[in-house]
């Protein structure tokens, strides 16, 4: 008898990065992906769902698409089209050929697949607006989510977006802190795992492209301009792939080599440090003598922090999927 099907639902502000990481999910035998949640963030919902529905259009599979929030809670979008190009997908005039999205609201259908499905695997690869709505709208949804990868946030390292925040945190604060504080089982993905060794080299890249399905040369061409991008703001060559890792993470959780428990607080006021995931990483929050170094109304429980990737791992488990699709 095979293994019950772990029921998965991907919320995306799909760009390049998400969309291999959606190509992950979609060729994946370990998961049934339930529903594609779409949020404004790197590109506008609307470009966004687009750009799900030509993702799961070149996987061939059969998943819905919900379209959902168009700006943060607070505050106006600042989209991320000088990284990824104006379409998201490195303009290279993608676009779908008959698929549609849904009807439904993205947070409605947040908060049904949460309640059909007990259990239910969530991973977030954009802004966390569509995730903090259906919290307020139906708090139950947080008993019935058994994990919540979370792409976003710089554990106590330097941001992406400015030096104390990475993008998905900072674009829509007040929704990441309405989330980090719920009691959801968090597992934070910060973007540092993302750099170094873990970015696709000149090799990576090749043999990417000799697998020589229309997928693979999907991957590499869609994050053409990201690569470039990438370079301007870290001077590091290759395609960094922050989602896809947040991917492999919530396929195989072994490939977190190293991680952490602790309280995780999202800074909402300073302009300065907007955005900032503060990681009591000390544990200071439990020591009575630092109760007023650290006031928070910290979360119900803490977040696993993520500090070490398995690189081998995440680069064999991204060319697997990608040569299975052939
Ligand atoms: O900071 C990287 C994150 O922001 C990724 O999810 C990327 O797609 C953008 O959404
Ligand atoms: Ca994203």
């Amino acid at each position: 008898m095979s293994s019950p099907q772990r029921t998965v639902l991907i919320d995306t502000d799909t760009a390049s990065d998400d969309a291999v990481a959606l190509i992950m999910a979609l060729r994946s035998p370990q998961i049934h992906v339930a529903a594609i949640t779409v949020v404004a963030g790197n590109v506008p919902v609307e470009q966004a769902t687009r750009n799900a529905l030509v993702t799961v259009e070149l996987c061939g599979a059969d998943v819905p698409v919900y379209t959902g929030a168009a700006k943060p809670l607070q505050r106006e979008l600042e989209p991320a089209t000088w990284f990824h190009g104006m379409d998201g997908l490195g303009d290279c005039g993608y676009a779908p050929t008959h698929r549609i999205s849904e009807p439904t609201h993205a947070v409605d259908a947040i908060i049904a697949t949460a309640l059909r499905h007990p259990g239910l695997e969530l991973i977030t690869l954009g802004p966390l607006t569509n995730i903090a709505q259906a919290i307020q709208r139906e708090p139950r949804i947080v008993d019935n989510i058994s994990r919540c990868v979370v792409m976003g946030g710089a554990p106590c390292c330097e941001g992406n977006v400015t030096p104390a925040a990475e993008f998905n945190i900072w674009v829509d604060p007040e929704a990441a802190r309405i989330v980090m504080l719920s009691g959801l089982p968090i597992e934070l993905v910060g973007w540092q795992l993302s750099r170094y060794d873990a970015v696709l080299n000149e090799h990576d890249i090749d043999q990417v492209l000799a697998i020589g399905t229309p997928l693979a040369e999907f991957v590499i061409r869609c994050n053409g301009r990201a690569r470039e991008a990438y370079f301007e703001q870290t001077g590091e060559h290759g395609i960094s792939l922050p989602d896809p890792i947040a991917m492999a993470l919530l396929l195989e959780p072994a490939l977190a080599v190293e991680a952490s428990d602790h309280y995780v607080e999202i800074e909402t006021v300073s302009p300065l440090t907007r955005g900032m995931t503060v990681v009591d990483r000390l544990d200071v929050t439990a020591d009575s003598r630092n109760a007023t170094v650290w006031k928070t109304a910290h979360a119900q429980n803490k977040a696993k922090v993520i500090w070490k990737l398995d690189v081998p791992g995440w680069k064999r488990l991204l060319m697997t999927t990608l040569a299975a699709s052939k």
